[in-house]
């Protein structure tokens, strides 16, 4: 990308302009409690159609939406009483709500590729919220790395995947949940991808079981790649030693995850991590990984673990 102009790099002083930016059909990269998302105006089809290329996205792969607040959120989709019940409980939160699109939305169609519902979610990182209250627009923003890489968590992770091919990332702290939002649609009611609220949370509010969807790969959740958050390193799972070992608990390893145990710390340290130990293992070595117990966050810490040890497509 040798004539594409280099990534503007802005702070917290700088929400008004990235927000600028957004309105005038700029590629932004955001903060948000899960990942860093890659933002556009989600009205702009144009603008849209820059972030599929940006992360070399396959366009049938639809894009999460986002907003400051429930109220907006309504204005794009119909909220049932469940979604309504779900989104008071979790919103501003790492939750994403697959709902009916309302007639006069005004989203592209690339947004939504096509389906008749959309994926929104507010969340609650203060940059994130400030910014979606700037531009007072609904932001199309998947994770910004490119398209089957490993999610950022931090501004240097964006520009290291990135740099070049967007205007402008908004530079703030590290992701808080560091996995991308737990995905539900409600009609019918399915668990659509595992991610930062624990599915055992939603199941408590909904006070029942929550079904996954049977096949993640089908179109109901067509982001959902086998292969994907692949480093350049193979990945083994459930490993004790290894050279390149990433450990979990008393699994000590090269870098911990999180030597007391804790699934919370393990998900915000698992993408950086994967990171570092892919630059120590290099495309010939293979990063072990300590077993994670699949409860709580570590369900969707085992799903993201799975797809990086998948057989590349
Ligand atoms: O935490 C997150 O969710 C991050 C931050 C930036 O918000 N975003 C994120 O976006 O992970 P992305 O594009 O990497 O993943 C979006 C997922 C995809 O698996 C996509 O297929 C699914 O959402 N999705 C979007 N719209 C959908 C819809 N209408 N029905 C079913 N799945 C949908
Ligand atoms: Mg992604």
């Amino acid at each position: 990308m040798q004539d594409a102009p280099d990534t503007l790099t802005l702070g917290a002083q700088d929400v008004a302009q990235a927000a600028a930016l957004l309105r005038a059909g700029k590629l932004v990269a955001f903060p948000t409690e899960t990942v860093y998302g890659l933002g556009a105006d989600a009205a702009d089809g144009a603008a849209v159609a820059r972030v599929y290329a940006a992360k070399g996205r396959p366009s049938f792969n639809p894009l999460i939406v986002h907003v400051a607040s429930l109220a907006d959120a309504e204005k794009l989709a119909v909220f049932d009483d469940t979604a309504r019940a779900l989104a008071q409980a979790f919103w501003p939160g790492p939750l994403s709500i697959v709902v009916p699109l309302r007639d006069g939305h005004g989203l592209a169609s690339l947004v939504t590729a096509g389906l008749d519902t959309v994926a929104i979610r507010v969340p609650a990182q203060p940059l994130a919220h400030s910014l979606l209250v700037a531009v007072a627009r609904p932001v199309a923003a998947p994770s910004a790395n490119p398209s089957g890489e490993i999610s950022p968590t931090t501004a240097r992770h964006v520009l290291d995947g990135l740099r070049g091919r967007i205007d402008a990332v908004l530079d703030g702290e590290a992701c808080e949940v560091g996995l991308e939002s737990t995905i539900v649609s409600t009609a019918p009611l399915r668990l659509l991808r595992p991610g930062g609220l624990p599915a055992e949370a939603l199941e408590a509010a909904l006070g029942g079981h929550l079904q996954p969807h049977a096949d993640p790969d089908a179109p109901n959740a067509p982001g959902q790649l086998v292969s994907h958050y692949a480093p350049q390193a193979r990945v083994a799972l459930n490993r004790t030693d290894g050279r390149f070992l990433l450990g979990f608990g008393k699994v000590e390893g090269q870098m911990n995850l999180s030597p007391s145990g804790d699934l919370h710390e393990a998900a915000a340290n698992l993408f950086a991590m994967l990171r570092e130990m892919d630059a120590l293992a290099g495309a010939t070595g293979t990063i072990a990984v300590a077993p994670i117990p699949t409860v709580g966050l570590g369900l969707a810490i085992n799903d993201r673990l799975n797809r990086a040890a998948a057989p590349r497509g």
